[in-house]
């Protein structure tokens, strides 16, 4: 049976808290966490987003991977504390309502580039921003964009088709947007956060 150290009880009791504030998925939080919680146990224990997966726990496999202001972090290699006044994006996020997918999800599900999910969420994420910057990729700056998540289960091979088949959607998604207002997957992520305060116990 594994035993804390001596004196590591003592040590965790006394670990400095700190009041932060994170609006995810357009809700916003507000919480009094250990200064050395890491991002990814925020998300998952904290707040209850358990898509987001923790593989390795030190940046390799990319399975933790959220949108940080936009932008694909990692967040086992964040603390949460420094999250704090940002807005995040996971992969509970990316829907823009609970019966409905993401296109790319919908890639990823009619081009079969999953099999057991647990890598899933991050490479959905990593896609996300990727095809944001880069909505006509080639097959060969696709497999770039994903070297950095592993994927025990595919060969990969399947999750490129996916990507491809997303930027298709995508692009198609963004022309209908053109003749008819928004595309109606994107999610509106407008409303005040601060209507929508998710305090502990509310
Ligand atoms: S769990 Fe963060 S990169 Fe693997
Ligand atoms: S689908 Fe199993 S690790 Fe990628």
């Amino acid at each position: 049976m594994i035993q804390d150290a001596p004196g590591h009880a003592a040590e965790s009791a006394r670990e400095p808290m700190r009041a932060i504030r994170v609006r995810v998925n357009g809700v916003c939080y507000e919480r009094e966490v250990p200064v050395r919680m890491l991002l990814a146990d925020f998300l998952r224990h904290e707040l209850g987003l358990t898509g987001t997966h923790v593989g390795c726990e030190h940046g390799v496999c990319g399975a933790c991977t959220v949108l940080l202001e936009g932008e694909p972090v990692r967040s086992c290699l964040l603390f949460a504390v420094q999250a704090d006044g940002a807005e995040i994006t996971t992969v509970e996020g990316l829907a823009p309502a609970e019966n409905q997918l993401h296109p790319i999800q919908e890639a990823f599900r009619e081009a079969h580039g999953l099999q057991c999910g647990f890598c899933t969420p991050g490479f959905l994420i990593t896609v996300e921003a990727f095809l944001r910057e880069n909505p006509e990729p080639t097959d060969e700056e696709i497999r770039e964009a994903i070297s950095g998540n592993l994927c025990r289960c595919t060969g990969y091979q399947n999750i490129v088709k996916a990507v491809r088949l997303a930027a298709e959607k995508l692009a198609a998604a963004r022309g209908q947007g053109r003749e008819g207002g928004d595309p109606e997957w994107r999610r509106d992520t407008s409303a005040s956060p601060c209507s929508e305060t998710k305090t502990r116990g509310c």
